[in-house]
């Protein structure tokens, strides 16, 4: 039996998480309030609330699983991608909680971490995917689509050359002075409207990259201008524009997904990252996966959005292998998870 506990601390959410093999035992997320009245989150104060909050969770999450500290058998962390103090919270917890526990530390890629999410065991049955797969993965800094060939083994075949499809959601709704994170405000809202009601241009990318910039552009634009002759055009059309804003952006992320499955001819196809929860693209991708022969994986909820059971399981991998880190590693803001063309 392999007892890892997980910490993620990349961005506004500290979470810790205790699986033993790949099954959760806890999954503790303390969401950072602080940040909504500013639309955004604030580096600074999220590593305060960070400090406060990462020996309570971890306690919690202990607790949780009904274990004690010292059955655990390593400890992992998000080394990065993320905000730099942030993630030193994290990082330094885990060396020094693991240092008086004496095992090993084990660090962990974020966006490999929410790919690897689908191999959690969380009692629901559902089926983890078969390798090869594709995975999109979006979330609010970035979108790509990877190729998993094994836990260690992830080529990015494609990915945004600017906004993430995250930050489309969320600049989208700040347009529209919906709150922060805007994601949920916008699914919530785009179920209730015609998601054909406005039409957006989508970019002409070749490659199996993606682009949302333009899009954003346009959207301000396009309501700047119908501003000037009706005041309350946003307040009024807030469904349809909410739903018409979301069809374009799945549309966008579907196009390339399936010039992806074509291109490579893998039908176990998978979606990961906080923007995978947005019920718009579990209903697209479903769809399309029923149309055209695909296996698709949809990760659980509370799997999507950042959460440490997903490092944890990341972790376990690396503790198969026996990759450990050592007491000298640090956190890196960008990945190290390159684009491979
Ligand atoms: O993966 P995540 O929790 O954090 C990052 O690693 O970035 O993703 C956060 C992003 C935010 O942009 C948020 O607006 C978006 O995921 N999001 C959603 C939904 N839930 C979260 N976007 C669209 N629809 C949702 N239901
Ligand atoms: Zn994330």
């Amino acid at each position: 039996m392999t007892y890892i506990l997980g910490i993620e601390s990349s961005c506004d959410d500290t979470s810790a998480a205790v699986i033993v093999n790949n099954r959760v035992l806890s999954n503790i997320i303390a969401n950072q309030s602080v940040h909504s009245s500013y639309g955004g989150v604030v580096p600074e104060l999220a590593s305060r609330a960070h400090q406060q909050n990462i020996i309570p969770v971890v306690d919690v999450a202990l607790k949780e699983a009904n274990i004690r500290k010292n059955q655990l058998s390593a400890i992992a962390f998000t080394r990065g991608p993320g905000l730099l103090g942030s993630l030193l919270v994290g990082t330094s917890f885990t060396k020094s909680f693991a240092l008086a526990l004496d095992i090993p530390i084990i660090e962990v890629d974020h966006l490999k971490a929410h790919i690897l999410a689908h191999f959690l065991d969380d009692g629901s049955g559902s089926d983890s995917p078969d390798f090869p797969f594709l995975c999109l993965t979006v979330s609010g800094g970035h979108t790509q689509i990877v190729k998993v060939s094994s836990p260690s083994d992830m080529e990015i075949i494609g990915s945004t050359i600017d906004d993430a499809a995250g930050e489309a959601f969320d600049k989208a709704a700040k347009i529209m002075s919906l709150p922060y994170p805007g994601g949920p405000e916008i699914d919530k809202l785009a179920k209730i409207g015609d998601p054909f009601a406005f039409k957006f241009p989508k970019p002409r990318m070749q490659n199996l990259d993606y682009s949302f910039s333009g899009l954003k552009t346009s959207f301000l634009y396009f309501l700047r201008d119908r501003i000037k002759n009706d005041e309350g055009f946003i307040e009024k059309n807030k469904a349809d524009l909410a739903a018409s804003i979301q069809r374009t952006i799945i549309e966008i992320l579907m196009d390339k997904l399936q010039k992806a499955v074509k291109e490579t001819g893998i039908k176990e196809v998978a979606i990961a990252g906080g923007v995978s929860a947005n019920s718009g693209l579990r209903n697209k991708i479903t769809e399309m996966a029923n149309d055209r022969g695909w296996k698709v994986h949809i990760p659980a909820f509370k799997f999507t959005t950042d959460n440490a059971a997903m490092i944890a399981i990341a972790g376990y991998f690396k503790y198969l292998d026996k990759e450990f880190s050592n007491q000298s590693v640090t956190p890196y803001a960008r990945s190290d998870f390159k684009n491979s063309k």
